[in-house]
């Protein structure tokens, strides 16, 4: 099984970026996390972050037959990515959207997710864990349906 973990404009920044919103730990550290998780459940993880959504939509058209999920946070495209919303909806896969913060608790901006209607579901607010707990219930889910 391979899980795509994907990452939107600006996620390149996280441990420099406004650590009180998104938190201390470097994207680069998240990924090594994720990756760990993903030996202890016998899965392989497929890391890509860019700034741009013409990038991102390359990658998921690249990879995703051969892939069995996505987890994603769009970064700012959240809310207004609709070329990145068709190509996580034409990729068949099973999505799981993530955020660091709490989306609903700032501003009105950003309490609008366009991607949320292709995903299974969303996290939000948990910080670098929500990333985790994606992976786990992904691959749970995934392994029941096997
Ligand atoms: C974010 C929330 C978005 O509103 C913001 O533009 C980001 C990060 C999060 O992880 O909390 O870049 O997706």
């Amino acid at each position: 099984m391979k899980i795509l973990v994907i990452n939107g404009p600006n996620l390149n920044m996280l441990g420099k970026r406004d650590k009180a919103v998104y938190g201390d730990k470097t994207l680069s550290q998240i990924e090594t996390i994720l990756k760990k998780e993903g030996k202890n459940l016998g899965v392989d993880i497929v890391s890509f972050q860019s700034n741009s959504e013409g990038a991102l939509i390359d990658f998921i058209q690249k990879n995703s037959s051969k892939a069995t999920g996505i987890i994603i946070n769009p970064g700012a495209l959240t809310h207004y990515g609709f070329s990145l919303l068709d190509a996580l909806d034409d990729s068949g896969l099973p999505v799981i959207e993530v955020h660091l913060s709490n989306i609903y608790a700032r501003e009105d901006w950003r309490t609008e997710s366009v991607i949320a209607p292709v995903a299974k579901g969303q996290i939000s607010g948990l910080g670098w864990q929500g990333y985790v707990a994606a992976l786990q219930i992904l691959v749970g889910e995934l392994k029941v349906e096997k």
